[in-house]
Formats: C-alpha cells, sequence, structure tokens
C-alpha cells in the first residue's frame, strides 16, 4: 500500500477551505472588491482555499507600494550586502520549510510529492544564487577614440518595478527564479501568481517578509489572468514583465506592454524535439524519453513531446517505452510511490482529452493510454493515462501544438539531413534532445537545433547557473544564470571629461 503524506500544521491554514489573503506592501489583504475564487485540489476535486480575486484596483495598490520601495528606498538604498543578507536568509527559511513548500505545492497543483521533493536543491540553490549575485553586478570601463579626454564607463541599474506572471506547473520554483533574479537587481516585485496554484506564493511571501524584506518590496496579488494580470501588464507604473506561460497570453501581454515600452521576458512553451539515433544507449534513452515526454504529467515547457526514432531500432524501442510507460504509477501526488499526479484542472483535462480525439481523427495510432482514467479514485481527480501516439505526421497538431499533459508524438526517421530538418520544423525553439554514443554525431546535432537548449544523452535537467530560454516563439530573454539578472538591468553609459 503506497503511503500517504499528512498535512503538516504549518500548511493547514492554506488547505482547510478557509479563506486567504493576498500580499501588498507587508500586510495580508483581501481584495478591495472583496471577491474571491476557489482553488481546488486536482487530484480530490476538494476545495484547499478560497483566494482574493485581485484585479485593477488591487495591482495599483501593490505597483504603488513596490514603487514607492524602489523610487524612495529602503530597498533601492540598501547596500548589496545588506540585500544579500535578507536573500540567504529567506533561502534558509526555504531549506528549513521544502518538505512542507513540496506538499503545499503537491495539494495545489497534484504534482507527486517525490518530484516535488526533488526540487529542494532547485529551490535552495536558486535562492543562494541570486543572492550571491547581488554583490557581483558590475559595469565596465570602455576604452574610447574620440577627440580629448573623456573616460567612459558602463553603470548596470535595476530597470525598477518588475511584474512578474507565473504560471502553476512548478509554483514555488517559479515564484524564487523570478522574484530571486529581480531582487538580486535591485529590482522590486508585484507578482501574479497562476489562479490554479497562488498558495505556495502566498507563504513565500511571507517568508521574504520574516527573511527581513521591507514592505512593498515584493507583493502578491492573486487573481485571474485576464483581470489582474492582464491590469499589470498595461500598468504604467510597472518597468517590466517577466512572463512564463502560453505562447498566447506571452502575445497578449507583448500587446499590452507595447503601449508604455516596457521590457519584456518570455518564456513560453514548446514543442521540443528528441531524437534517438540507432546507436543510443537503449536502457538510458528508453525511460529517458518517455520521462522527457510525461513528468510532471507533461505540463512541462520544455516537454521532450516530439520523439523521432532512428528506422532501425523504431518498433523495438517504441515497444519497450509503451512497457515502461504501462508501468507508471498514476495517482494522488500525496501518496510516496506515485510518479505521475493528476492534470492541474478541469480547463486542462478538457484540453488534453481533446487532443487524444484531435490525434485519432488526424490518423495518429493510439499505442497506449488515450483516454481519462477512470476507475475509482480517479474519478474524482483529473487524470489521464500517459499517452503514445504512433504513425504520426510532423504537419499533424498533436506534433504542433503544445498539448501540455502526458502525451508524446513518436515519428520514425531515416537520415541525419531529414530529421534535423524535422526537428527545427516548428515555430518553437525551447529544449531539445539528442541520445546517441556518436560524439561526432551529437555535436553536430547540438549545433543543428534552433532550440535554446540541448540536452545530450538525457533530458531535462536544470541548474540555476544555467540560462534557460526560447529560440522563436518559446520566448525571448533567458531565465538562470548571471544572463538572468541582466534582463533586470538596464545599461547606464557615463563620459567623463578628464581635462
Ligand atoms: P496562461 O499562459 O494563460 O497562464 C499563465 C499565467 O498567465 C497565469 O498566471 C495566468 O493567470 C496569466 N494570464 C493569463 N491571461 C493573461 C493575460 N491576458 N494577461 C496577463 N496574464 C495573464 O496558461 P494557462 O491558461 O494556465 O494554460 C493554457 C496552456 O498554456 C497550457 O495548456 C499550456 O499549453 C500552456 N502553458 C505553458 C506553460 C509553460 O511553462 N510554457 C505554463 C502554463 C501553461
Ligand atoms: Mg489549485
Amino acid at each position: 500500500m503506497p503511503q500517504e503524506v499528512s498535512v503538516p500544521s504549518a500548511i493547514e491554514r492554506f488547505v482547510t477551505g478557509g479563506l486567504a489573503s493576498m500580499l501588498i506592501d507587508g500586510a495580508f489583504v483581501p481584495a478591495v472588491s472583496s471577491e474571491t475564487f476557489d482553488t481546488l485540489n486536482p487530484a480530490t476535486g476538494q476545495l484547499l482555499a478560497r483566494l482574493p480575486a485581485g484585479d485593477a484596483p488591487d495591482v495599483d495598490r501593490a505597483v504603488a507600494a513596490a514603487r514607492r520601495a524602489f523610487d524612495d528606498g529602503p530597498w533601492s538604498t540598501m547596500k548589496p550586502f545588506d540585500r544579500q543578507r535578507i536573500m540567504l536568509r529567506f533561502a534558509d527559511l526555504v531549506e528549513s520549510r521544502h518538505e512542507d513548500l513540496a506538499i503545499l505545492d503537491t495539494l495545489d497543483m497534484g504534482a507527486p510529492i517525490q518530484r516535488m521533493r526533488g526540487n529542494l536543491r532547485r529551490a535552495v540553490g536558486m535562492a543562494r544564487f541570486y543572492a550571491g549575485l547581488t554583490t557581483a553586478l558590475r559595469g565596465e570601463t570602455i576604452t574610447n577614440s574620440i577627440p580629448g579626454d573623456f573616460h567612459t564607463q558602463t553603470l548596470r541599474e535595476p530597470v525598477g518595478v518588475v511584474g512578474a506572471i507565473i504560471p502553476w506547473n512548478n509554483p514555488h520554483i517559479a515564484f524564487i527564479w523570478k522574484v530571486g533574479a529581480a531582487l538580486a537587481a535591485g529590482c522590486t516585485v508585484v507578482l501574479k501568481p497562476a489562479e490554479e496554484a497562488s498558495l505556495s506564493a502566498l507563504w513565500l511571501g511571507e517568508m521574504l517578509l520574516e527573511a527581513g524584506l521591507p514592505d512593498g518590496v515584493v507583493n502578491v496579488v492573486t487573481g485571474y489572468g485576464e483581470t489582474a494580470g492582464a491590469a499589470l501588464s498595461v500598468h504604467p507604473g510597472v518597468d517590466k514583465i517577466a512572463f512564463t506561460g502560453s505562447t498566447a497570453t506571452g502575445q497578449a501581454i507583448v500587446r499590452a506592454a507595447a503601449g508604455t515600452l516596457k521590457r519584456v521576458t518570455l518564456e513560453l512553451g514548446g514543442k521540443s524535439p528528441n531524437i534517438v539515433f540507432n546507436d543510443a544507449d537503449l536502457d538510458l534513452a528508453v525511460p529517458g524519453a518517455a520521462m522527457a515526454a510525461f513528468t510532471n504529467s507533461g505540463q512541462v515547457c520544455s516537454a521532450g513531446t516530439r520523439l523521432f526514432v532512428e528506422r532501425g531500432i523504431y518498433n523495438d524501442f517504441v515497444q519497450a517505452m509503451s512497457s515502461y510507460t504501462d508501468a507508471l504509477t498514476v495517482g494522488n501526488g500525496l501518496d510516496d510511490t506515485t510518479q505521475l499526479g493528476p492534470l492541474v484542472s478541469q480547463t486542462q483535462l478538457e484540453r488534453v482529452t481533446d487532443y487524444f480525439d484531435v490525434g485519432r481523427a488526424e490518423g495518429a495510432a493510439v499505442y497506449t493510454g488515450g483516454a481519462r482514467l477512470t476507475e475509482g479514485d480517479y474519478a474524482k481527480g483529473y487524470f489521464v493515462a500517459p499517452t503514445i501516439f504512433t504513425d504520426v505526421d510532423n504537419d499533424m497538431r498533436v506534433a504542433k501544438e503544445e498539448i501540455f499533459g502526458p502525451v508524446v508524438s513518436v515519428m520514425a526517421f531515416d537520415d541525419y539531413e531529414s530529421v534535423i530538418k524535422l526537428a527545427n520544423t516548428s515555430p518553437f525553439g525551447l529544449g531539445g534532445g539528442v541520445w546517441t554514443n556518436d560524439l561526432t554525431k551529437a555535436t553536430r546535432t547540438v549545433g543543428a537545433l534552433r532550440t535554446g537548449t540541448v540536452w545530450v544523452n538525457c533530458y531535462g535537467q536544470m541548474d540555476p547557473a544555467v540560462p534557460f530560454g526560447g529560440y522563436r516563439m518559446s520566448g525571448y530573454g533567458r531565465e538562470g544564470g548571471v544572463e538572468h539578472v541582466n534582463e533586470f538591468l538596464e545599461t547606464k553609459s557615463v563620459w567623463t571629461q578628464t581635462h
């Protein structure tokens, strides 16, 4: 029998059906309108909490607080060393409470507790990585060639108030990622979490205050994308939007931001190619390719959802991957044996099951899966079987569109040139994988793929120090690494006449 993790007392207040508040200017408050919306546990359909339905007036208050904290201090006037100390204290709090944070996110969006626990190193590592960068920001001195005596240098200055909009697929990681980089740069933040999974953002906001972050530096406005998110994107008091989510919403944000020409970085969707050559180590590649697509029930922007397998191993590969897939344990994320949890919401469930029909109608074959799971306790939640489509053509919708469920489209290929062409035939360019023991072929493939990340004989690894982001319609800008903090900095050039 699987062991069910019990709900720790530290998070009881978020998950027992009560009314939560959002964080504005250091205080936990309801929406100006007093409106609320429900957030549910996707494994059981049970109410976790009622959240303030923030809208334009709440965004106004939060932006005013962030503006003041940026324009008048104390955040912008605080020495980097002092900002760093607060961020390191925050990292310690995240570390000591990570188990409870993991359970909170599992309850809120369904991912297996095993997976959430696996985020510990990354969550704490990110908080410390960005804390480290607060004291490492630097400009340049540059020689110039104009007549006379002039000294030229660049200063790096925080862009200002950041509107951070995050999705639900890895909530506490998304929060620390965006907020960490923005704070390292010296910015202040209004963050809007996804309506499907806002709870960890509220708790992390509280931890920041506990760590000594001054009021107004980070504000968390809960609410819907079309209201609170849209109000943030057009707000003249916001200098930059940092967004992660769907490509369609990314486009809406670019349009909304155009009015004030605020800076925008976008981490959007993908349809990432994963290429397995005949000579690949199948003991690695079979589970690797399955989990590249299925981990987090496929709710991963860089999921390897277009799987290209070389003809010589195609049949055996698909069969082995199907056996592996059928053995995966799908269930309530709180069971510590669960490998795949439910989808996040009824909406996502409908979206994914629609694609099962779309694929079949287009002529793809369901090799395994292809249905909602409805037996017993599954019926209460949003569970689907991990699904392999074969007989797929790269032009089919199931090979072109981001499904965001545990669905992989497998295609056979005959030669290197044709598979690279197919792999790059996509509006997206986020991730990519290649499996081969031929170093030359691997290196060639890395160079040929038009994607922001390529994994070689592995898939999905992430680290705070390593940049991540997309080519083409997968977005602009990079998150992770020093490049991420640069996205929150302006460059000021200074000319000084020295005679
Ligand atoms: P979404 O992109 O609409 O939501 C992400 C965030 O944007 C949420 O916080 C939401 O409230 C906010 N938002 C929505 N509309 C907005 C607007 N007009 N202005 C400002 N903010 C807005 O994604 P959603 O609806 O949750 O999922 C739909 C599909 O999007 C998924 O099936 C998946 O394909 C894709 N998606 C991709 C993600 C990724 O990491 N690449 C993450 C989440 C969704
Ligand atoms: Mg939820």
